[in-house]
């Protein structure tokens, strides 16, 4: 059955016009449409010139180019004559968080519809989905071999299935697995499944040292949104900026839902700042450092006497994770405890999540941060298996 946009987005959503303003008409002159406040912002030194007491440009078609053309620049695709990438391939969201949530309450009706998600996993997916109604269904990644890879199958069985299953969110690279997954496999996936949208979560694609972001991959199938975000290798968490890729279709509809001023004036500043070429040659060195260090934070810990020397999951993101020998949970939260109450050294447990029993995940931070991370694990942990 060939895909069809109008039977998957919900009804209401699918027929939104987008929210028009004078200001998409009039740009200038004396503005008294928007009911600001003409004077300026009420700060000491702020004046009028910021423009901060204007409402932000709710399009950012600077920033969307030159995100397309960065994306189209490394493209792993180049062979296969996919149209480029555009800014109309584009939404943006305050961070990935709320392009997730997005795409729950564009597609999947309260009560009724499902969302798939491959433990272990991110943990938003499942809080967006309780907070729109919407059931999650769980499907394991591969553990036995700590690949973390999708079980391709398994996967579209359970999509071919269910009718209610709108959206399949995959990781890539996964959290907390740092496991990039084979293109192959997801090809897989959007060959045999279109009652629904096949979401690629890339908040770390950066730091993946082999194949590429699926985005170019939007306008070759219909049925596929890639997220990404400035908050990890752009190293501007705190700006709160994500980027949706998908179909043009797709990308309207998400755009004509989106709240329209949601990117603010001292985001999209910063944000189109990032996308300098000077800048992206920043965050690349800068994630060539960071892979650096990871691989030999990584080495320090595996070669811990209590340390699984097999890597759990992937080296692919700006994390690695670390198993106890065993995975002996009660021993990595003692661990986990020790290491932020007396060494002042914050890991993230992960014991918990489905086939990460005994493991912590570190996140890989500056060479003296990290010198004090192998020092003061290597210490607890010999204090505590004494
Ligand atoms: C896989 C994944 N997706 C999305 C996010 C959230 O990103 P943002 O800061 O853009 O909301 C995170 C943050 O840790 C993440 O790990």
């Amino acid at each position: 059955m060939a895909f069809d946009l109008s039977k998957i987005v919900r009804p209401k959503i699918y027929n939104l016009e987008p929210y028009r303003c004078a200001r998409d008409d009039f740009k200038e002159g004396i503005l008294l449409d928007a009911n600001e406040n003409a004077h300026g912002p009420t700060l000491r030194d702020v004046g009028p010139e910021s423009q901060l007491h204007r409402y932000p440009d709710p399009h950012q078609i600077e920033f969307k180019t030159r995100m397309a053309n960065l994306r189209n620049a490394g493209s792993i695709y180049k062979d296969q004559n996919i149209p480029p990438l555009t800014a109309e391939n584009i939404c943006l969201g305050v961070g990935s968080d709320e392009s997730i949530d997005a795409l729950i309450r564009a597609l999947c009706v309260p009560g009724q519809d499902k969302i798939l998600i491959l433990t272990p996993t991110y943990g938003m997916y499942s809080i967006c989905a309780d907070i729109n109604d919407v059931e999650v269904v769980k499907c394991p990644l591969v553990v036995e071999d700590n690949s973390f890879q999708i079980d391709t199958l398994k996967v579209i069985e359970t999509l071919q299935n269910d009718p209610f299953i709108k959206l399949v969110y995959i990781t890539s690279p996964g959290n907390p697995t740092g496991a990039y997954i084979e293109s192959e496999r997801l090809e897989a996936v959007l060959c045999n499944w279109q009652n629904g949208f096949v979401v690629v979560d890339e908040a770390y694609i950066d730091f993946c040292s082999k194949g590429g972001s699926a985005a170019p991959l939007v306008n070759k199938f219909p049925n596929i949104a890639v997220l990404q975000t400035l908050s990890k290798s752009f190293g501007l968490a705190g700006v709160r900026l994500g980027v949706t890729f998908t179909s043009k279709p797709f990308s309207r509809v998400l755009n004509a839902m989106k709240a329209p001023y949601n990117i603010s004036g001292l985001t999209s500043e910063l944000a189109l700042k990032a996308l300098e070429p000077e800048n992206v040659a920043i965050m690349q060195s800068k994630v060539k450092e960071i892979v650096n260090e990871r691989q030999r934070v990584l080495d320090a810990l595996t070669s811990l006497e209590n340390i699984e020397d097999q890597q759990v999951g992937g080296l692919d993101a700006n994390f690695i994770l670390v198993r106890i020998k065993g995975g002996d949970n009660d021993l990595a939260k003692k661990l986990y405890y020790k290491l932020a109450t007396e060494s002042g050294v914050v890991t993230r447990f992960r014991g918990t999540e489905y086939g990460c029993a005994g493991s912590l995940r570190i996140t890989i931070g500056t060479p003296k941060e990290n010198d004090i991370l192998i020092r003061e694990f290597k210490k607890t942990l010999s204090d505590l298996t004494r």
